[in-house]
């Protein structure tokens, strides 16, 4: 062996030990972030106490085990609300006809936040105007203001809508389905950008994964 041979090999044995260390940090760095993973995941959505378009009392335990897809609106809304149901309504017609998902896998779930005007007779109606499958739920002003807290949805009513004499007014509120896990922990969030078929993809997505983990 030269001492060019001896340098040679001292250095490469140098390099193949950085490019070990190298490699084993960068192993313990994915198994670090691996471990995160959702701890980043904003907090959305939690425990309701409302009432179905039955007039039974319901709460968020009762979808255990099932998916949901949640919208807060209003059946007064004039036009984002109609057009965003009649969305959820074809995300649900494809899930049913096209994959052959029922109310037992995900439960499209509409909150009213008027409860001043929606009664449950007034929001039995509206949602099955829109599908036979949709669930709507009210509570009181409180109650609705504590689950859209959870959500993170913002809404406004004008005093109009506390005043008990005034009957005519816009709920401001904002656009979102929430798409729950059957543990009831937040998925995602879908907009009025996100088309039908976008949002039923992202869905069957989240099913079949949990279904292949089975
Ligand atoms: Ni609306």
């Amino acid at each position: 062996m030269t001492w060019a041979s001896i340098g040679f090999f001292l250095l490469s044995g140098g390099a193949l030990y950085a490019y070990f260390e190298y490699e084993k940090r960068k192993l313990a760095e994915r198994r670090e972030a691996a471990k995160n993973e959702g701890a980043g995941k904003p907090l959305v959505g939690g425990p309701f106490s409302l009432v179905d378009h039955d007039g039974r009392p319901v709460t968020d335990l009762d979808y255990r085990g099932k998916f949901m897809l949640v919208y807060f609106g209003y059946t007064f809304c004039p036009d984002v609300c109609p057009e965003e149901l009649e969305k959820m309504a074809e995300v649900t017609d494809t899930l049913t006809n096209k994959y052959g998902y029922s109310q037992e896998t995900i439960v499209p779930i509409f909150i009213s936040c008027d409860p001043k005007r929606d009664s449950i007779a007034a929001i039995k109606e509206y949602v099955r105007d829109f599908h036979p499958k949709f669930v709507g739920l009210i509570g009181t002003h409180a109650q609705i203001k504590r689950v859209a807290k959870t959500y993170r949805l913002y809404f406004s009513a004008p005093p109009k809508a506390v005043d008990d004499d005034e009957a005519d007014y816009l709920v401001d509120h904002s656009i979102f389905f929430y798409l729950m896990d059957p543990e009831g922990r937040y998925v995602a969030h879908f907009g009025r950008t996100d088309t039908s078929e976008e949002v039923t993809a992202r869905i069957i997505q989240q099913i079949e994964a949990r279904e292949a983990k089975k």
